[in-house]
């Protein structure tokens, strides 16, 4: 795999980098802004230097550095005049302008439909190519978020549509929805998986293989912890970067003992494969099963071109080996059951293929073969 790649997202015939950019810290308004937001200037540099190379697939909001993710990407949109080859990502659910009105947040046909006009001037495109609901709002039928994805989609306004961070019976009733009547499928879910947060493998890996939704991974780098540049210390980390912020590592939760240790096997790993810790980090994630595509962050040009090349090697069995098992996520009820003694009694004995714990067999048969 490389940035000369394309691959299809999900049930789909859209064609991706199977490294997205993302734009969050794109601005330095806004709480991402802020502590970790890069000025215009070295927005504009990031941004070209990943369709430069060969990347097509960028990741916004219209919640990011309050909109000026949004903004800078239409300004730079237009100064290269290469709109259409890029796939421009957006997602509406944050109430970031009319705070005390309750239709300017959440995920309703109402404020889908205002979200979607602010982010299209923002970006200045006419149409967006995937949209996303950002949030679960914990209100919203999944209905009325399918059948109004699919009049944005009948209107012009929108290509593709998706999910981000939503429960998986939500994904899974909105899909089949979708499909039971002939409303526009749902091809990505995006949610956040990286070395020290692998909770999607029990219910999202094969919910997404199943319905034909590619996954796109946040925070693959666990916001940086998984670089390596930050060391244990008695006041919780030393090391230069977004973790030792305003909003840091301690916030985030991700400062614990069994991270260490992920991090420290990750380091053993990758000075044997001669890669930067980033790489190897990134290049785990992006083969693991049901991921379309890694959203990678870069806060710099070197950092950029660093996890650019993350895709330019293999990780051999035994070294993954080492990674899975260093990073194992712990099984929920009731995916203990889905393995073995419980299988193996279940089928009478016969035999029973062994997958990894916490994986389905690969069921979908209509899956888009990856494709060069
Ligand atoms: N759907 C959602 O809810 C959601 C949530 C979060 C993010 N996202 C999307 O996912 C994208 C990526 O998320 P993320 O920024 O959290 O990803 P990440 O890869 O976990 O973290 C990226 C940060 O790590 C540091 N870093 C990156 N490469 C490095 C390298 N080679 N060496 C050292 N440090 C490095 C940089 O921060 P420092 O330089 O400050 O250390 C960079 O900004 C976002 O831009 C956004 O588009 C979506």
């Amino acid at each position: 795999m490389s940035m000369d790649r394309y691959y299809l997202l999900g049930r789909s015939g859209l064609r991706v980098s199977p490294l997205s950019l993302g734009t969050m810290t794109f601005g330095k308004e806004g709480t991402y802004g802020g502590p970790w937001g890069s000025t215009e200037d070295v927005s504009r540099t990031l941004f070209n230097r990943y369709l430069d190379a060969g990347g097509n697939f960028v990741d916004t909001a219209d919640l990011y550095t309050h909109g000026s993710s949004e903004s800078l990407i239409g300004k730079f949109l237009e100064e290269r005049g290469d709109r259409d080859r890029v796939v421009l990502t957006t997602k509406y659910t944050y109430n970031a302008t009319r705070p005390g009105d309750p239709n300017a947040g959440g995920n309703s046909r109402k404020n889908m439909l205002r979200a979607v006009e602010a982010s299209l001037k923002r970006l200045r495109t006419d149409y967006i190519d995937l949209y996303l609901l950002h949030t679960w709002d914990r209100l919203t039928p999944a209905e009325e978020v399918v059948r109004t994805f699919d009049d944005l989609v009948r209107a012009g306004k929108i290509r593709y549509a998706g999910l981000s961070d939503v429960p998986s019976w939500y994904a899974a009733r909105a899909q089949t929805w979708a499909e039971a009547h002939a409303l526009t499928p749902l091809i990505n879910l995006q949610l956040q998986y990286s070395l020290v947060e692998r909770s999607l493998e029990h219910e999202y890996a094969p919910l997404a293989q199943t319905l034909g939704m590619g996954i796109t991974t946040w925070s693959p780098l666990g916001a940086g912890l998984l670089s390596g540049k930050y060391r244990p210390s008695e006041a919780g980390a030393q090391g230069e970067g977004r973790l030792n912020s305003a909003i840091g590592g301690h916030q985030l939760g991700l400062f614990t003992e069994r991270n260490w240790r992920i991090v420290s096997t990750l380091e053993q790993v990758s000075k044997e494969l001669g890669r930067d810790m980033s790489q190897v980090a990134l290049n785990w994630v992006a083969t693991q099963p049901g991921v379309g595509s890694v959203i990678i962050g870069a806060t710099n040009p070197k950092q950029l071109d660093g996890n650019l090349a993350a895709l330019d090697f293999r990780i051999p069995a035994e070294l993954r080996r080492q990674l899975d098992e260093a990073s194992a996520p712990p099984v929920p009820f009731p995916h203990g059951m889905f393995s073995n003694p419980y299988q193996l009694n279940l089928h009478g004995n016969a035999a029973v293929g062994d997958k990894p714990a916490g994986y389905s067999q690969p069921v979908f048969t209509g899956a888009a073969p990856r494709v060069g």
